[in-house]
């Protein structure tokens, strides 16, 4: 009898399954015990900024409702949870005075997760700077570096005790170039000075923030998130690929290759060099422990010689799979882009986003049936595990999202939950999803591989 094909390696048997939320995106509550504006509530009451007029004021009601959501993710069988800070909840002004009723809400939220053997992965910046900052010219100021690192500080001090594992940013790239070349975030610069400035400064940022967890969270475990996708020229023009190529230093390298190389990539080592002060790289350059990915899908770039920077978003070649909601499906490319990861900058890698979106509704009976989100999970994960198997050291895998959430732009019209959230009436229903999920994290507890 021919023998069967080898196995490839299991996941380790820590491996971390967790879900993943930031802030503005579930919270709600926008004006409660003392919050103050960032700048995504100003960028939401902009005429046609974010689609249907939506914004993150109630989202999910998740600064209400979070021991149901923390009971939902018992069920689920997650041993971590990703959630963000809102820095203007903690600080309103972005400095200086302290909400204390801000700070309590993420203390209850800790503890009942700890409660209930979930462990709380902290991210710091998920998007939402405050809006006092942004009027002090924001990231694009060189001084927001230092107001972070005082804001890390004050989140490592109050909960330091019981929260090891730390996020200084979340992507890096797309709030930067979203938020200052391309206009589809807060606060919609499009300036390629501001750009390049913000870039750094976040960059700065990050070693900051690094130094302040390190000095005073004890055995800290802490890392960033990157959005890395591969850049692939809509059509194999010369334009087309020139602008493939600057898109890549701007998405995929801006960021990780200083923070964890030490240097910039070419094109925007020369663009950025009046911003660069000596000792620069150093500052950013500090040790982490561990490289976190976000990836849906590849990017397909085209010349646009009327955008900020000369390129476009491209489209992806007709016949492929989509999401439903236009992201395209390659598995390959999330394979791919772990082993690069691995290649590149040699550290574990945790997956911290990974997920599928869609306009989810509930049949007759209530049911909520995702089998688009089944099926694209399902080869996501073949693809993580063949990325092991090639040597790829994974130590984590976080879906997006626990919840139907704000969607930034899309606004509601795009549902990444595993759990279905009514709008109207906050209810919460699991979707199959979310049973498939539960399932694949059970199996893997018991040593039983289904991806043979
Ligand atoms: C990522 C964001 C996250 C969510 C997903 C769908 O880029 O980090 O907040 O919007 O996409």
């Amino acid at each position: 009898m021919p023998s069967a094909a080898p196995a490839p390696p299991p996941l380790r048997p820590d491996f971390v399954w967790g879900v993943s939320t930031s802030a503005y995106q579930i919270e709600g509550a926008a004006e409660a015990d003392g919050r103050g504006p960032s700048i995504w509530d100003r960028h939401c009451r902009i005429r046609d900024a974010v689609y249907n007029g939506d914004s993150g004021d109630v989202a999910c009601d998740h600064y209400h409702r979070w021991p149901e959501d923390v009971a939902l993710m018992k069920g689920l069988g997650v041993n971590a949870y990703r959630f963000s800070i809102a820095w203007p909840r903690v600080l309103p002004t972005g400095r200086g005075a302290v909400n204390e009723a801000g700070l309590d809400f993420y203390d209850r939220l800790i503890d009942r997760l700890l409660a209930a053997g979930i462990e709380p992965w902290v991210c710091l910046y998920h998007w939402d700077l405050p809006l006092a900052l942004h009027e002090l010219g924001g990231w694009s100021s060189r001084d927001c570096a230092g107001r972070y690192a005082d804001y890390a500080a004050l989140c490592a001090r109050r909960y330091g005790d019981r929260v090891t594992r730390w996020i200084t940013f979340n992507e890096f790239s797309v709030f930067t170039l979203f938020g200052y070349a391309i206009p589809w975030a807060a606060p919609r610069i499009t300036d390629r000075a501001q750009h390049l400035r913000a870039v750094h400064h976040v960059n700065l940022a990050h070693g900051a923030g690094v130094d302040a967890l390190r000095a005073l969270v004890p055995g800290a475990s802490i890392g960033a998130i990157h959005n890395r996708q591969v850049v692939i020229p809509e059509s194999d023009t010369p334009e087309n690929r020139a602008a493939a190529a600057l898109l890549d230093e701007h998405w995929n390298r801006a960021f990780p290759d200083p923070q964890l190389l030490g240097h910039y990539p070419p094109q925007l080592a020369a663009a950025l060099e009046p911003y660069v002060q000596g000792g620069d790289m150093a500052r950013i350059a500090r040790p982490v422990d561990w490289f976190g990915l976000n990836h849906y899908g590849p990017i397909f770039a085209k010349a646009d010689p009327a955008a900020t920077w000369g390129y476009g978003w491209g489209e992806a070649p007709p016949g492929g799979d989509d999401h439903g909601v236009g992201w395209a499906i390659f598995p390959d490319a999330f394979r791919d882009e772990l082993l690069e990861i691995q290649r590149r900058y040699r550290i574990p890698i945790v997956v911290t986003e990974n997920g599928c979106g869609g306009n989810d509704a509930p049949d007759a009976t209530g049911a909520v049936n995702d089998p688009h989100r089944i099926a694209y999970l399902t080869v996501y994960q073949k693809a993580l595990r063949e990325a092991v198997a090639r040597g790829a050291d994974v130590r984590g895998f976080f879906l997006w999202s626990l919840l139907d959430n704000f969607e930034w732009g899309s606004g509601y019209g795009n549902r990444f939950g595993l759990v279905h959230v009514d709008f109207a009436t906050q209810k919460r229903t699991p979707k199959a999803s979310f049973r498939w999920y539960a399932d694949l994290i059970a199996r893997e507890r018991a040593g039983v591989r289904p991806y043979p």
